[in-house]
């Protein structure tokens, strides 16, 4: 069976990009491998978080983990610093990376050009994505398209490590999906939709009410046309739309596009309101029924037993490989 590894990190409230890129892939895997999910809050500290707040987004993440499909009977699912072989392999992978490599990372480059402070942990970030998958012998990492350059670098650190050391990491294959890979912001279709943007109508939260989807979709931005048509390099604003109508609908952009032949944007955009707002309802109600339970912190503690089990064998190898004395 391959062993599947994803982490999703609590620096907010997860969005219908986080859903449609890796969360939905998550649910569907879950079915034909052996899962394990993290909710990564070692790399959500990589930029300033309100304790209180972590905290409570860490529940939060966890319940929306159940309530959008995972199964903990079949799913490993557990909180990163619960398990403290991350940061211990995460350490030893940073002796492992170069420091020119973490630099062309475009995603450090991204965060840290809109910041004032940037801390070494953001720099070093992806050292310890790649220490999250090499502990359990990952094979396929479900992700969107944004992390594809931190597994590229991840398989380098693995093979490095492998070839200066010996044989202790399996390399990962990525899993982006072909459609939804890089959901797009509402505001500005040529940035990727992020759950910690500071415009709260650049995306949809998958906890956001009804009447604040229809809003936030009403107001999407658009083009000067009204044609609904799929033309990513043209039409990117509507194109990402259709792209997430069709995977919330599972209809083809084809068939949408037919449907919306000649209707204009407003139709479009309300029926597309209500099919999010359909999808995420029952995701919600047992998302409110989960996180004021105690059923969640069990699982997460038994998550957690099993991580540390899964990944015990090959932290020790590791190790034993670097010469330290056990
Ligand atoms: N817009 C997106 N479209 C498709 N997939 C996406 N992912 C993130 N944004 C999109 C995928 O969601 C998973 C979890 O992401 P993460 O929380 O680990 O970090 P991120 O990629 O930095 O996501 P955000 O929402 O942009 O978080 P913040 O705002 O905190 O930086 C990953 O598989 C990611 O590819």
């Amino acid at each position: 069976m391959q062993r599947v590894f994803s982490g999703i990190q609590p620096s907010g409230t997860m969005t219908i990009g986080n859903y449609l890129g890796a969360m939905k892939n998550f649910v569907r895997l879950q079915d034909e491998a052996d899962c394990v999910f993290c909710i990564v809050d070692l790399h959500a500290i990589t930029v300033p978080q309100d304790p209180e707040q972590l905290k409570q987004n860490t529940r939060s993440l966890a319940a929306l983990y159940l309530a959008a499909g995972i199964n903990p009977d079949k799913s490993t699912l557990f909180v990163q610093s619960h398990v403290p072989g991350h940061a211990e392999l995460g350490w030893m992978l940073q002796c492992v990376a170069y420091y020119g490599e973490l630099g062309r990372m475009t995603q450090f480059k991204d965060k840290s050009s809109k910041k004032s402070v940037v801390t070494a942990g953001l720099y070093t970030y992806p050292a310890l994505m790649a220490a999250d998958i090499l502990l359990y012998q990952t094979d396929l990492v479900p992700v969107g398209e944004d992390q594809k350059q931190h597994l590229e670098l991840t398989r380098n650190i693995a093979e490095r490590f492998n070839r200066q050391y010996g044989d202790a990491f399996t390399i990962p294959d990525p899993y982006i999906p072909k459609i939804g890979g890089r959901i797009m912001s509402l505001d500005d279709p040529a940035k990727k939709m992020s759950k910690s943007d500071e415009n709260i109508n650049a995306f949809v939260s998958m906890l956001d009410s009804p009447s604040v989807i229809r809003k936030k979709i009403s107001r999407a931005v658009t083009d000067s046309e009204r044609e609904v048509r799929y033309d990513p390099e043209h039409k990117s604003a509507i194109s990402n739309l259709l792209t997430i109508y069709s995977l919330f609908a599972d209809k083809s952009i084809n068939d949408l596009e037919q449907q919306y032949r000649g209707a204009g944007y407003g139709p479009f955009k309300k029926e597309l309101a209500e099919v999010v707002v359909d999808k995420l309802a029952p995701i919600q109600e047992r998302y409110q029924e989960l996180l004021n339970s105690t059923e969640l912190d069990a699982i997460l503690k038994l998550g957690a037993e099993r991580a540390r089990e899964k990944s015990s064998a090959t932290l020790r190898d590791v190790k034993e490989k670097f010469g330290f004395i056990l």
